[in-house]
């Protein structure tokens, strides 16, 4: 598989934006909200790397299903998510594509009246991206391919792959002649 970015790109690059989310929210109570299941590996990572008092909750946003390499229609569960009132709450999320399931949980999360609400992705599509916002922070710009790995995946598999790899139709055709058996 082609790697777009290497382990050690990302590292460095997870290691500034913990940084940065520190500086901005400089001591002031946070609640990092990752979004399931693409966001866990650079959950791990990021809170590792982010010094603020810090909570850690999760929500479950899928708009992909199965094989599908196109968006189909977004369902959220946030049975998951405990009390936000009155907190700084940050959105992570693996990608931001068309921006639709950022959007989606940015509404859904105001319901819980946190005291602001800002989103960070690792990948940003810009390309792609159809809704009158961009992410607070992320961590790469990237074109439109469909890419996997570190969280990101491809019919729920390659999220453990360290790198981000760029799914090409080799590895497309690979990945359904081993499905298939
Ligand atoms: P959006 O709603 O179009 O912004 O899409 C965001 C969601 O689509 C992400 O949470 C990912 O799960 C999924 N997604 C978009 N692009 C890719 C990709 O290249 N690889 C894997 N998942 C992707
Ligand atoms: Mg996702």
């Amino acid at each position: 598989m082609k790697v777009l970015i290497s382990e050690q790109e990302i590292q460095r690059r997870v290691e500034e934006l913990g940084r940065q989310i520190s500086e901005t929210y400089s001591g002031r109570p946070l609640t990092i909200l990752g979004v399931l299941t693409g966001s866990i590996v650079l959950l791990a990572d990021l809170i590792r790397a982010t010094e603020v008092p810090l909570r850690v909750a999760l929500i479950q946003a899928a708009s992909y299903h199965g094989t599908d390499t196109t968006p189909g229609e977004l369902s959220i569960n946030a049975d998951l998510v405990p009390d936000l009132k009155g907190r700084d709450v940050l959105i992570l999320d693996d990608i931001f594509d068309t921006g639709n399931t950022m959007a989606g949980l940015m509404e859904r999360i105001k319901d819980f009246e946190p005291l602001s609400v800002a989103t960070a992705v690792l990948l940003w599509k810009s390309d792609r991206t159809v809704v009158d916002f961009q992410p607070d922070y992320f961590g790469f710009r990237i074109p439109d391919e469909f890419v996997v790995g570190y969280g990101l995946d491809y019919d729920d598999e390659y999220r453990h792959l360290p790198y981000i790899g760029v799914m090409e139709s080799s590895d497309l055709e690979e990945h359904t002649k081993k499905v298939d058996g």
